[in-house]
């Protein structure tokens, strides 16, 4: 796969989900047009990306494909969550709660977020990060949990969520497990100025114990979503 398409010029088509809605167009039909010989649609390892171990583990991805921005947040979450004293799935959920941001897609990231993590971690881990996204947007004042500033800032004021937000945060409110998640919209703060620098390895033990890294690799281990890692690896395959 790693040496595909040498000496011909491949051409990228952007995933429809981040394009779809606005200016851009649709290149589809201008690189098709493109198409010859020496002219290819990419697919394989992207030159312009760093090149991902045959085996890859989680801390590859967030060295290798996930944004600054995202591994920040989640680095920032996660430690804050560990010198709380928080336990360890606390700790593991702050550190996933947003992966699906870093390279995959945005919205309903903490439905996808759980997904692309259920094979590997507790459910009680999946579970707090899937409903992590419903529960922001509920202040809990049992706990000192208001409505964040941000979304204000990111929705307008006067925004409401939809549905199927109000029902899955209602939900979670009843479930055994409402405190995980609650304690992950706890440690879910944004840190736009004040960027310190976090060693991904700081976490290696608590993934260790609480993330269960397949040997074949992530992306390659025959798992419900190992579909969705390889999209991680392979962000620029035509199909
Ligand atoms: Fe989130
Ligand atoms: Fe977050």
């Amino acid at each position: 796969m790693t040496e595909v398409q040498q000496g011909r010029r491949r051409l990228i088509l952007p995933a429809p989900v981040g394009r779809i809605g606005t200016s851009q167009p649709n290149p589809e039909p201008e690189l098709l047009a493109q198409l010859s010989p020496d002219t290819v649609m990419m697919m394989g390892d992207n030159p312009a990306l760093p090149k991902m171990p045959p085996k890859p583990r989680l801390l590859d991805f967030f060295r290798a494909r996930f944004d600054d921005f995202t591994v920040t947040h989640l680095l920032t979450s996660a430690k804050r969550a560990l010198d709380a004293g928080q336990d360890e799935k606390v700790v593991t959920a702050c550190l996933l709660h947003d992966i699906s941001n870093a390279c995959l897609v945005r919205s309903d990231h903490g439905y996808w977020s759980a997904q692309l993590i259920a094979p590997y971690v507790s459910e009680e881990v999946a579970w707090a990060v899937k409903y992590h996204q419903a529960l922001r947007y509920f202040a809990d004042d049992s706990v000192g949990y208001a409505y964040p500033e941000s979304y204000r800032a990111f929705f307008g004021a006067d925004y409401v969520p939809p549905e199927y937000i109000r029902r899955d945060a209602e939900d979670a409110k009843r479930h055994r497990w409402y405190m995980t998640s609650r304690s992950v919209t706890m440690f879910d703060i944004y840190f736009f100025d004040r960027s310190e620098t976090i060693d991904p390895e700081i976490f290696s033990d608590i993934i260790g114990r609480n993330f269960k890294e397949p040997d074949e690799g992530l992306g390659f281990d025959g798992s419900p979503v190992a579909h969705m890692w390889r999209t991680m690896i392979w962000p620029n395959n035509f199909l």
